[in-house]
């Protein structure tokens, strides 16, 4: 075997054959679900954006013991942040945190580290170039921070001290600069597919509102620069402070998927503080807007009253779930809460149990939809779930059909559950639903209850839809209808 003509020969053959099994993220044929390589990844997890500390070692381990408790629950996915690019920045992993040119070294090691332990735990991360902090003046907010922006000619940069900050997205300097930015990063980790994606901004609009000249060109060129560096074409996005986004970013064919921050502020108005449904109607309307894979990036309670999450996790769990059933890519992937009593085991542990039952139910649906077919295969379109017995309950619901695959699945969730409101307690007996597509014949009805895990099936002939009794649940209940054979469809 050690012939130079055959080494040469096996490696040009191997250089034409596709790998084995490729896990980058890539999107379904339906523009609804991520797959790697063939089968489905439906994205479980949370924000992780910053490690609490800027000693590498610790810095790791932080993530590491994450990643191993995700890996362990059924969580595959974290969003973490490499900015705000601040001077000094608060978040360890910023890159340019000395001066706009060069990304630091000690950053990029403990990226190295996290990135090494995603691959480790098969968690893929959604990295965040950098924030709106830096591109703000000090005087708007305590969030905006252009004072410490490595930009800043007051730190070296190429930005004036003054109003500089709306030049950022025209400037030469600082365009080459964020380019070296991402072709850095390509370059480091583009070669993991712990990689799930890249997202230029944390909540960009923050950051002039869209107003500066540059802003959207800025946008094409930075993402059509980056597919270009980056040789595994991971998937790219945006993020925006504005829950509806912005169409001319999330409308380009440069940005591959929508990602939805959602705070129900209470001061927005009385129907906002129910995050269930507000996570899923903007699953719906990105997905209805812009035909391809929508995610709830950020969400939480009012994030302008202190720990409001800490004290409302059964709204965490309506979040966690609702999306998935109005065509959201995934679990909401809840904020942090960084600083708060979110980081304390206790609470870890609770997060934990909810990603455990919510890849049950994946696995659950996986299963019914077979071993040869991914999500991504299936084209959804919206179900109507009419809720004909049960006193403030609202309903959810996608329904498919694909080569011989029907299915269905739809949510129902105590619409008096907000972030305004105690833990539910209150029993729903008796309910009746009427599932208004779903085709007259055979179907199996699986119940999932997502609390405890707990199963109930039932069979049921359907004519003009599908009406079905509800078993008894509290807060929410989660449900697949399927043929009851899977010839049928
Ligand atoms: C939260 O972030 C701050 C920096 O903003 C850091 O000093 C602190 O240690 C972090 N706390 C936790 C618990 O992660
Ligand atoms: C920028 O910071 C890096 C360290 O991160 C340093 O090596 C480099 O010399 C600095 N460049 C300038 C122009 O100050």
């Amino acid at each position: 075997m050690n012939h130079p003509a055959l080494i040469f020969l096996l490696f040009c053959i191997s250089a034409l054959l596709p790998p084995a099994y490729s896990a980058f993220i890539s999107i379904g044929t339906n523009a609804i679900h991520f797959q790697d390589d063939t089968n489905s990844f439906v994205p479980i997890g949370l924000n992780i954006a910053w490690p609490p500390t800027n000693d590498a070692a610790v810095a790791v381990a932080y993530y590491e013991s994450f990643f191993a408790d995700l890996e362990a629950n059924g969580g595959n996915f974290a969003r973490v942040w490499l900015g705000p690019n601040l001077v000094d920045s608060f978040n360890p992993l910023a890159l340019l945190r000395n001066n706009f040119t060069t990304p630091d070294e000690t950053a990029a090691t403990i990226v190295d580290g996290i990135v090494a332990s995603a691959e480790s735990h098969g968690v893929k991360i959604l990295l965040t170039f950098d924030s709106f902090n830096g591109y703000c003046p000090s005087w708007a907010s305590g969030n905006c921070k252009f004072d410490q922006s490595v930009f800043n000619a007051n730190n070296g940069g190429p930005l004036n001290q003054y109003g500089g900050f709306v030049l950022f997205w025209s400037n030469q300097e600082a365009k080459k600069a964020f380019k070296d930015l991402l072709k850095f990063a390509a370059e480091r980790w583009g070669e993991s597919d712990a990689i799930f994606g890249w997202e230029l901004f944390n909540e960009v609009d923050i950051a002039g509102q869209d107003l500066p000249t540059g802003f959207y060109d800025w946008h094409e060129e930075m993402a059509k620069y980056l597919r270009r560096v980056d040789n595994n074409r991971h998937l790219i996005s945006e993020s925006f402070g504005i829950v509806a986004g912005n169409k001319w970013i999330d409308g380009s064919d440069s940005f591959d998927f929508t990602s939805t921050h959602n705070y129900a502020r209470t001061s927005r108005g009385p129907q906002i503080p129910d995050v269930a449904k507000s996570n899923a109607n903007w699953a719906a309307t990105k997905l209805d807007w812009y035909k391809k894979p929508t995610i709830i990036g950020e969400f939480g309670c009012d994030d302008t009253k202190k720990d409001a999450d800490a004290n409302f996790r059964h709204t965490l769990h309506a979040g966690v779930w609702s999306s998935l059933f109005q065509g959201g890519a995934g679990t909401g992937l809840s904020w942090f809460w960084n600083g708060s009593s979110m980081d304390d085991d206790f609470d870890r542990e609770w997060f934990l149990k909810e990603f455990r039952l919510y890849k049950d139910f994946v696995d659950r649906l996986g299963g019914l939809i077979g071993d040869d077919k991914a999500l991504g295969d299936i084209g959804f379109n919206s179900l109507d779930v009419h809720v004909l017995e049960g006193k403030h309950v609202d309903g959810f619901g996608i329904a498919g059909t694909e080569g011989g695959v029907s299915i269905a699945i739809a949510w129902l969730h105590d619409a008096k559950d907000t972030c305004e409101s105690e833990t539910p307690t209150r029993e729903i007996q008796g309910g009746k639903i009427w599932l208004e597509q779903v085709p007259d014949g055979d179907w199996k009805v699986t119940f999932f209850n997502t609390d405890s895990g707990d199963i109930t099936e039932v069979e049921v002939n359907s004519k003009g839809g599908l009406t079905v009794e509800v078993p008894t649940f509290v807060q929410d209940i989660a449900i697949i209808v399927s043929p009851v054979s899977m010839l049928v469809g």
